[in-house]
């Protein structure tokens, strides 16, 4: 579905990632993990066409997402949330969420400023949409509060709502569970697992270990910008190469 290759990108001496060749398959939960500043979030910001890599080709479901800018991107069926949530706190959990759903919704700037009829059936329709979102993810009976109200946990979760009112068929997921307690953790897995039966594609970051070995159908390793491994949860814990990144990350902090 997603196919990096030989892609690198490099922060003036930093090479982030350096010569990435990387699959992701239709239908299944991929975990990209490494240690800190291994390249993972420059990664996505590559897919989602935040940043341009130096070097390298990159397609989805065919298409050269290289020459695409960030909103044709998402228009293509892929959508992400930050690890750095980015909401907008003044705004109603609702209409967060049907920010989500801009690039869909076809009613043009003339249907919303004359609120034409058009216009008004889309966004009760959108409103609607996005009461079942808030409700998917765990965040029902809240839709008017203000979303720089709630809790760390609660605002990753309204990340991920928005993310999927575009309807990705890839949806890009970085760090979906930091700084959550083991029974939001749980809540974040059992939702993931119902994207996956809805035939949703996931690529996720994450640090937490139970989470992407109870979670993950493959994993892809990156340490210092390359792909230093890939397989099933079970390989990848038994891979040398791994258990020394992870090793000499614990020795240096
Ligand atoms: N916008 C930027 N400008 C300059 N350097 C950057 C920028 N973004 C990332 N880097 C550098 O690129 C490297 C990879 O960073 P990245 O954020 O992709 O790592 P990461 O794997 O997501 O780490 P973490 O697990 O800590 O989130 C790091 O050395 C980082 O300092
Ligand atoms: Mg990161």
């Amino acid at each position: 579905m997603l196919a990096l290759h030989r892609i690198s990108h490099h922060f003036g001496g930093v090479r982030a990632l350096d010569d990435v060749t990387l699959t992701v398959e239709k239908g299944g939960i991929q975990g990209l993990i490494g240690p800190n500043g291994a390249g993972k979030t420059t990664l996505f910001n590559v897919i989602t066409g935040l940043f341009r890599p130096s070097e390298g080709t990159l397609s989805f479901e065919g298409h050269n997402l290289l020459q695409m800018p960030p909103h044709r991107i998402a228009t293509c069926g892929i959508a992400r949330t930050f690890q750095n949530i980015r909401l907008f706190s003044e705004m109603t959990l609702i209409d967060n969420v049907v920010v989500g759903m801009h690039a869909r919704l076809a009613y043009g700037t003339l249907g919303w400023m004359l609120r034409t009829r058009a216009f008004r059936q889309a966004e009760a329709g959108a409103r609607q949409q996005a009461r079942q979102l808030l409700e998917r993810v765990g965040l029902a009976g809240h839709d008017n509060e203000l979303a720089g109200n709630l809790s760390y946990g609660n605002q990753r979760k309204l990340e991920i709502a928005r993310a999927l009112a575009a309807e990705p068929r890839l949806l890009l997921l970085d760090e979906p569970v930091a700084g959550m307690n083991s029974t939001e953790k749980n809540e974040i897995m059992s939702l993931v697992k119902s994207l996956r039966q809805d035939h949703m594609t996931v690529l996720l970051i994450e640090h937490d270990m139970r989470f992407v070995m109870g979670l993950c159908d493959t994993l892809a390793v990156l340490n210092f910008g390359h792909v230093i491994a890939q397989g099933s949860p079970a390989q990848i814990q038994a891979n040398p190469a791994v258990i020394e990144a992870y090793l000499g990350q614990e020795e240096s902090a």
